[in-house]
């Protein structure tokens, strides 16, 4: 296992399948009141540079029922919010902490946190990769279709950090995937790139064609943080990638429907689909808990 949780692909596909079998053990364990005390007398510090719900709250309630401290260290509150340098604060981070959990605009601070600290460093979102939510994502598919190789998933949307993530999470498992986004938002090329080389991807910009015969249908907001000051622009240019009931009939009869949230309803998700009987976003929700507590048991112990 590797030191560090920057992008999706520091984990191989047996990675992935044994973090999702601990997922599930430790998904169950809790459920019957049974906690491991794994990260007993550690102190995880948590960076974010953004605002966050469910990762921040998953990450917090991970560690604390690991028997962990959860620190969370707010960007502007730290001396990082006046110019300390993020390579500073990954060496005097690393002299207290036993791992660093960050949320960032740029991805480079991600990973110059990384290549500076001591101690192991996981990405929480960046502007290019959001893999915690990726784990969370193929854990909540292989629950409800019983495997991922060979599935078909549709990304319907924004090309954005989270759609960065799950092409690459699909070349590594084996599921193949459909990204239909208007020209401009298209996914970070060389993540294409990456993921072509040993999967099945293809940028379309037909929803509708996306959509055809999938599995697993994803999307998240047109305006991701830090994309605010083109709000208007992004909500006119992307508003026919909205998964509705027709985009929904285009996919298997049992797909299902995920969206990493928070979601814009009426916007990229109808009201009727995401609340509807494909939808699984607040299993997929949930289940950021028990990839992320499956993690930080892998990078942490
Ligand atoms: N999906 C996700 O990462 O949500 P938060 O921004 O609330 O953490
Ligand atoms: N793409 C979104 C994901 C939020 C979890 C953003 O970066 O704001």
């Amino acid at each position: 296992m590797m030191k560090n949780f920057v992008s999706i692909c520091d984990l191989t596909r047996d990675d992935i399948s044994d973090l999702i079998q601990l997922a599930l053990r430790l998904k169950d364990e809790r459920k019957r009141g049974r906690f491991s005390r794994a990260l007993e007398h550690k102190t995880v510090a948590m960076i974010f540079e953004k605002p966050s719900t469910r990762t921040r709250t998953a990450f917090e309630v991970a560690i604390t029922e690991l028997g962990g401290h959860p620190l969370y260290l707010s960007w502007n509150e730290l001396q990082l919010g006046r110019g300390e340098a993020v390579a500073d604060t990954a060496r005097v981070l690393s002299r207290y902490v036993s791992g660093i959990v960050i949320r960032a605009d740029r991805h480079s601070t991600v990973t110059e946190m990384a290549s500076n600290a001591s101690v192991p460093v996981i990405n929480a979102l960046s502007d290019r990769e959001h893999p915690c939510q990726l784990l969370a994502d193929l854990m909540t598919i292989y629950e409800k279709k019983g495997k991922l190789r060979d599935m078909k998933l549709a990304w319907i949307g924004d090309g954005n950090n989270v759609c960065n993530s799950a092409i690459l999470a699909c070349a590594i498992m084996g599921l193949s995937i459909d990204v239909a986004c208007p020209p401009g938002y298209e996914p970070n090329g060389e993540v294409v790139r990456t993921a072509q080389a040993v999967g099945h991807v293809r940028v379309l910009t037909e929803p509708l064609e996306a959509a055809a015969a999938a599995d697993v249908l994803y999307t998240d907001t047109w305006v991701s943080m830090g994309d605010e000051a083109t709000a208007a622009q992004r909500t006119r240019d992307l508003s026919a990638y909205c998964i509705d009931k027709h985009v929904l009939h285009a996919a298997k009869d049992d797909a299902i429907v995920l969206h990493c949230l928070p979601a814009h309803r009426g916007c990229e998700i109808t009201d009727e689909v995401i609340d509807g009987p494909h939808s699984a976003v607040l299993d997929q929700a949930e289940n950021r808990l028990h990839t992320q507590k499956a993690l930080l048991k892998k990078l942490l112990v």
